[in-house]
């Protein structure tokens, strides 16, 4: 299994199993499952709603001789909610309540982005927190002491842009150790991935086969396949490969973590096993020449322009 060196030495696992869009109902299955057939690493969110289910897993897993928890790499992120810094240590804490953990080896502040305590997801300007009121670098002091008090072996961040890992960089005392961000064959930031390896912040690729179960209020009109580009489809019939099977090795060998969701069993193993491939220089440079399309995950969502909040300050593009 490819694993990722962070700067401390600790070693994440490439390949990790994505929860976003598992239901509650079949998230538990999904998890024992993956578990067995080899999964080390499982990326969890608050904000997916299904951490107490994947708790319930954890538990029967670790009982029942599957896996033992220092050789699981556990992943949670901070909801936008949470971001006032006394606020972190409490969101914390419920997430390891809820997956059944003493401590996470990875926390990451979901988005650069604050909502009011009371508000799960924004249907109004209102229903925001302004980067003033809830500036980043104090969420990130809350994430600090998470790390120091043991709830967390490493933090980092998820959809931050090179300017606000910058800005990140510049008064943290624990450097952030993970960037999560979208990318897959449509959408490289080659940028991103050179700046980040310079400064040993590993990334992981998230809705790396183009997260076509999006919910509606994520999802775009007309938006490109992944899975039926020619280029893939070509390289993953001349190798005995299936589509999904290429996005994951890609982004593997790009040196990059991925954390593919499946719920179905066949296609659990199927991803798994990508793990394990290769691909040649020539396909990955033919895949590397597919035209840019842009982001799936758009962020759409957090525009609130008054306080601050507009896909030109979100993405700093
Ligand atoms: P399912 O969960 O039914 O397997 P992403 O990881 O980019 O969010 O994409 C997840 C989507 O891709 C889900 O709809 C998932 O469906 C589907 N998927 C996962 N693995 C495969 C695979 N090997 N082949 C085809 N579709 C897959």
């Amino acid at each position: 299994m490819d694993k990722l060196i962070l700067r401390n030495g600790d070693a994440m696992p490439a390949l990790g199993l994505g929860t976003w869009k598992s239901d509650p109902g079949e998230v538990y299955n999904v998890v024992r499952e993956a578990i067995k057939i080899g999964y080390r690493h499982i990326d969890c969110a608050a904000f997916y709603g299904n951490e107490t289910e994947i708790g319930q897993a954890f538990i029967d897993a670790f009982s029942s001789g599957d896996v033992k928890r220092e050789d699981l790499w556990v992943t949670s992120k901070l909801w936008n909610n949470a971001h006032l810094k006394k606020d972190v240590r409490p969101a914390l804490e419920k997430t390891l309540r809820d997956l059944r953990l003493d401590y996470l080896d990875l926390y990451l502040i979901h988005w650069p982005v604050a909502l009011k305590p009371e508000v799960q997801f924004p249907s109004s300007t209102n229903d925001f927190l302004s980067l003033n009121d809830a500036p980043i670098a104090a969420t990130w002091a809350g994430m600090e002491g998470c790390v120091k008090d043991g709830l967390s072996k490493h933090i980092g961040v998820s959809n931050f842009s090179i300017k606000k890992i910058k800005q990140l960089l510049d008064g943290c005392e624990i450097r952030p150790a993970v960037n999560q961000i979208e990318l897959h064959p449509f959408h490289q930031q080659p940028t991103m991935l050179e700046f980040c390896n310079k400064e040993y912040i590993v990334v992981t690729a998230y809705s790396p086969l183009g997260s076509t179960d999006r919910p509606p209020q994520f999802k775009n009109p007309n938006e490109p396949s992944l899975f039926e580009n020619t280029t893939i489809v070509k390289i993953a019939s001349a190798n005995g490969l299936s589509s999904a099977q290429v996005l994951i090795r890609w982004a593997i060998q790009r040196g990059t973590s991925v954390i593919p969701k499946s719920v179905n069993p066949a296609r659990l193993k199927q991803n798994f096993d990508a793990a394990g491939i290769s691909l040649s220089n020539e396909d990955m440079k033919k895949i590397a020449a597919l035209e840019a399309k842009g982001r799936l995950i758009t962020g759409k969502f957090w525009d609130a322009p008054e306080l601050g909040y507009s896909l030109a300050t979100l993405w700093d593009e």
